[in-house]
């Protein structure tokens, strides 16, 4: 979604802004603005396009302010034009505002305030808060937000800064991420943690229907009854390095080679020899024990890793296991209560559709166990329990290390609730448990096979439409990598049941249509190698990526990608891997963006 970053202090705002706002970008890059008190006015520029661009209409000419709120938009109301852009003003040109999420009433109030005398200037819902915050202003910012919060419905965070106090800052958090950056004589605001990382490590996070009374020598936070409230500092502990792409051309090569890394931290103090334990995790074996079925909810890739939770732990805790998409669980009444367990994955714990699903589960009585990355995050803080996949900050949009991550805890998970419920061999339990801490050097494997996969996917560049295919995990892997695919190169790429494919898409399967067939499942390969058949037999044209000693694949796909020699439950771990290689390296080759994929925003914080 957007993101807000906010700052007063001893330094000059505008590069300060211009920095965050650009380790903001990958939340919404359809165009970005400043503001910044100086000169007894405010100085607003806003452009459409890129940070980059915005840089550029700016070109040395802003007046000197030490105070300034910054924005970069993921459109929902309104084009992304110059106009819609954030900050907005209200009538005086002396209160400015920026503000992620949705005003869901804004068109009440608006034509209220047109009725009032108000004149707007662009579509946004935006727009109604700087010309409420007017109608409320007597010059303190922080009780004229206070008095406009009440009558805005809707999931929001903002900042807004006032002309005649020109060293201070006011936000407000009401369901859209915010933080607050603690400095020395200075102090930020922002969406999130790497805006504000080369200037701090010390944080506030805020929690919902706090605000913020951000100033140089400190910052007060009241709670939403307006009482003043002590917060404890959060200290990050990631360092400014991991929020930057060097050595690498973008955030999504970095973040897949970060992965062998990733693995050992997620697995870190979780498994000592065979040994499982989640050390904090405070659910009671009893419950866990007396579960009955289990459901997983999640969007995107986090929901694709979802699906090997699912297969994983009916696999090896013999109970049913739902996986639903957030959006789609939240609104159908979901068959669930006390007793029941619900597991949220989401990198960014921000999710407006998880963290909705997350609420009706609590509401209905059941209880929620957390998949998460971002400590401290909603769904971090609203669920009973969290398992933290320690992958550090996801920059790119494409997730990649996160799902890993993911993958990777929800193998502890099912390996530990198949233990407690004595519901799976012990050796085979041993076997993967045993297997797990592998998978890092396993993923370098493939890792170093990065010049192979390149030149394949250079050589698909031209690619339009593509399916990939697989069976039981490999499906689930082929859901994830069809999404890579698709959401950097732009490929129309769709993922199938290998076996569905003859109940109707088989029809699409024309000559020379290019389908990605995964069998990494042994057990599986005499399915999928007449699955490779009938595609081969209408004329396709089959890149398979498969197991060590798959011969009976190879000798039928057109090319393949062997993986490593690698457990069979274990394998989703590392045939992801060059799938998203290959997505990476065909969008690069189409001259793609690949850390701003069009029209997607790293957090999705709106319905
Ligand atoms: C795709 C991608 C998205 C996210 C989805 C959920 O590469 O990143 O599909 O997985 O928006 O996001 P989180 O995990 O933050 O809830």
């Amino acid at each position: 979604m957007c993101g807000i970053i906010g700052y007063t202090g001893k330094q000059e705002a505008l590069p300060l802004l211009i920095a965050g706002l650009k380790r903001l970008e990958y939340r919404g890059y359809d165009s970005a603005g400043v503001a910044v008190i100086g000169e007894g006015r405010v100085a607003v520029c806003k452009k459409e396009g890129k940070i980059a661009v915005l840089e550029g209409a700016l070109n040395g000419n802003f007046p000197p302010g030490r105070t300034g709120i910054g924005h970069t938009r993921w459109a929902t109301h309104g084009a992304p034009t110059d106009a819609n852009a954030h900050p907005h003003l209200d009538c005086t040109g002396r209160l400015a505002v920026v503000h992620n999420g949705i005003i869901e009433n804004y068109l009440a109030l608006r034509e209220q305030l047109v009725a009032q005398g108000h004149r707007f200037v662009s579509e946004t819902d935006t727009e109604v808060i700087p010309h409420l915050l007017e109608e409320f202003y007597e010059g303190d910012l922080l009780s004229a937000v206070k008095r406009v919060i009440p009558l805005l419905r809707g999931s929001f965070a903002l900042a807004a800064v006032a002309v005649d106090e020109p060293t201070r800052v006011v936000a407000a958090r009401f369901d859209s991420p915010l933080i607050v950056g603690l400095g020395e004589d200075e102090n930020f605001v922002a969406s999130d943690i790497p805006a504000i990382l080369a200037a701090t490590r010390r944080t506030y996070v805020l929690d919902d229907g706090e605000i913020a009374d951000v100033r140089p020598e400190g910052v007060t936070v009241y709670d939403r009854n307006g009482s003043s409230r002590t917060k404890e500092v959060f200290v990050v502990n990631w360092d400014a390095a991991q929020a930057e792409k060097a050595p690498y051309p973008h955030f999504m090569l970095k973040e897949i080679h970060e992965q062998p890394q990733v693995i050992r931290e997620t697995l870190r103090g979780r498994i000592e020899g065979t040994e499982i334990a989640f050390p904090g995790l405070k659910l009671d074996p009893g419950f866990l024990k007396s579960l009955r079925r289990l459901y997983i909810t999640a969007c995107g890739t986090a929901y694709h890793a979802g699906l090997i939770g699912k297969m994983l732990i009916e696999r090896l805790v013999r109970i049913p296991v739902e996986a639903d998409i957030a959006s789609e669980f939240r609104y159908r009444d979901p068959l669930l209560g006390p007793g029941d367990l619900l597991v949220v994955v989401s990198q960014s714990g921000e999710t407006a559709d998880t963290l909705a699903a997350l609420r009706e589960a609590k509401a209905k009585g059941a209880t929620v166990l957390a998949i998460t990355n971002v400590v401290g995050s909603s769904v971090a803080r609203e669920a009973h329990e969290v398992l933290y996949t320690w992958a550090g900050p996801e920059i790119a949009v494409a997730s990649t290390k996160a799902y890993v991550a993911q993958v990777v805890l929800f193998t502890l998970l099912a390996v530990y609730l198949a233990r407690l419920r004595e519901s799976a061999p012990p050796e085979l339990l041993r076997e993967l448990a045993a297997g797990l801490p592998g998978l890092s050097e396993t993923v370098q494997a493939v890792l170093a096979r990065e010049e192979e996969i390149a030149a394949l996917a250079g050589a698909r560049k031209g690619w339009e439409h593509t399916f990939f295919i697989g069976r039981g995990l490999d499906w689930a892997v082929a859901c994830e990598g069809a999404l890579k695919l698709k959401e950097i190169s732009y490929i129309h790429a769709e993922a199938y049941a290998a076996g569905e494919l003859k109940h109707g898409t088989l029809a699409l399967v024309t000559e020379g249509v290019p389908v990605i067939a995964l069998a990494t499942q042994p057990a599986l390969w005499e399915k999928m190698q007449s699955n490779i058949r009938e595609v081969k037999a209408r004329g396709a044209d089959v890149l398979a990526v498969t197991g060590a000693k798959a011969a009976e694949i190879v000798a039928v796909a057109d090319e393949a990608i062997c993986l490593p020699p690698v457990h069979p439950l274990l394998a989703p771990v590392v045939a992801v891997v060059p799938l998203q290689l290959f997505a990476y390296y065909a969008a690069v080759a189409r001259g793609c963006d690949v850390d701003r994929p069009r029209n997607l925003a790293k957090s999705v914080t709106v319905e």
